[in-house]
């Protein structure tokens, strides 16, 4: 299959990009900036840019539309109100509307768990963007799912985290591993790929979790960072060298309808986090190639 992906040169386009190659798919990325890395193929573009997008969906089966501005540029006071609903309101808009004129019938769409967030103006474009989604499911029978992920933005990302360690006390209270979204992001465009879907689906995507329901709803029973060492006790003395609290509960999302309709399994757990701190200390693991 011929994929787009909208701001295919950031993060999400960097892990997502390499793993559809692998399936044997041509991989677009239309962004302002060139990729870091040398997979797929680069179109310098703008979704901004009607005219252009549509001529760039010509012959493309499906787009994955990730460019946004999210709630690090809200919380960072980099972009304004009107930054954000030019790019995540006009810009989605401009995404379906172009995919339609343009004869495309596969959509995913990268929404947020920010849609919970009504007082953010990132989370009211993430809502309205859901609606632009629903809109042409509704109007033109397009097939659509739409992603809502929890923050996912990497260790490796040096703009937002100087070291591993900054974004491990990020992850630690509940996240998911950019990893696991791109995953979700693979496995949505394979279900499009079936053709069987006959709704909109919107589906949460949360990362992996050693803790069961019932551990997190008798959290700490037994007194302070007990439930953590019934997982990870070999790791106290890391965790807490490194800052993160034992006793802190993370907070999980029901991922129950992600699992049922995409087969998602999120593999990146704060098991994970503990052993890469462990082998590798502030650095990291090494960031995709
Ligand atoms: N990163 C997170 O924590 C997180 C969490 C939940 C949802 N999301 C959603 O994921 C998506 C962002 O993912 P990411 O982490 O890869 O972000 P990113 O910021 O790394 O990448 C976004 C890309 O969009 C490009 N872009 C900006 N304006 C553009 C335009 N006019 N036309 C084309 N491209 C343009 C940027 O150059 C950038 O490369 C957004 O839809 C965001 O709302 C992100």
């Amino acid at each position: 299959m011929n994929i787009l992906l909208t701001g295919g040169a950031g993060d999400l386009g960097r892990v997502v990009t390499p793993l559809l190659e692998q399936q044997g798919h041509t991989v677009l990325r239309l962004d302002l900036r060139q990729p870091t890395d040398g997979h797929g193929t680069f179109i310098q573009g703008s979704i901004l840019d009607f005219e252009a997008l549509k001529a760039h969906m010509v012959g493309v089966d499906a787009v994955v539309h990730i460019a946004a501005w999210h709630g690090i540029h809200e919380f960072r006071k980099e972009k304004d109100v009107f930054d954000f609903w030019s790019l995540n309101v006009t810009g989605t808009f401009h995404v379906f509307e172009a995919a339609v004129q343009s004869g495309v019938r596969q959509m995913v769409y990268i929404s947020s768990s920010s849609v919970e967030e009504k007082e953010t103006v990132y989370g009211q474009t993430k809502i309205l963007g859901e609606a632009i989604a629903q809109g042409y499911v509704d109007r033109h029978l397009l097939n659509v799912i739409t992603l809502r992920p929890r923050a996912f933005i990497p260790y490796w990302n040096r703009v937002t985290y100087n070291n591993f360690v900054e974004w491990a006390l990020w992850f630690w209270p509940g996240a998911v591993h950019i990893d696991d979204v791109a995953q979700s992001v693979v496995r949505s465009l394979n279900v499009l790929a079936q053709g069987t879907l006959d709704q909109h689906l919107v589906l949460t995507v949360d990362g992996a979790y050693e803790y069961t329901d019932a551990d997190l709803a008798a959290w700490d029973a037994d007194g302070a960072g007990s439930t953590f060492r019934k997982y990870y006790a070999p790791y106290e003395s890391l965790a807490v060298q490194h800052g993160l609290n034992p006793a802190l509960r993370p907070e999980k999302r029901d991922i129950s309808a992600t699992r049922q309709w995409l087969g998602y399994a999120p593999q990146y757990s704060l098991l994970n986090l503990l052993q890469d701190l462990q082998q590798y200390g502030l650095e990291g693991p090494p960031p995709p190639v």
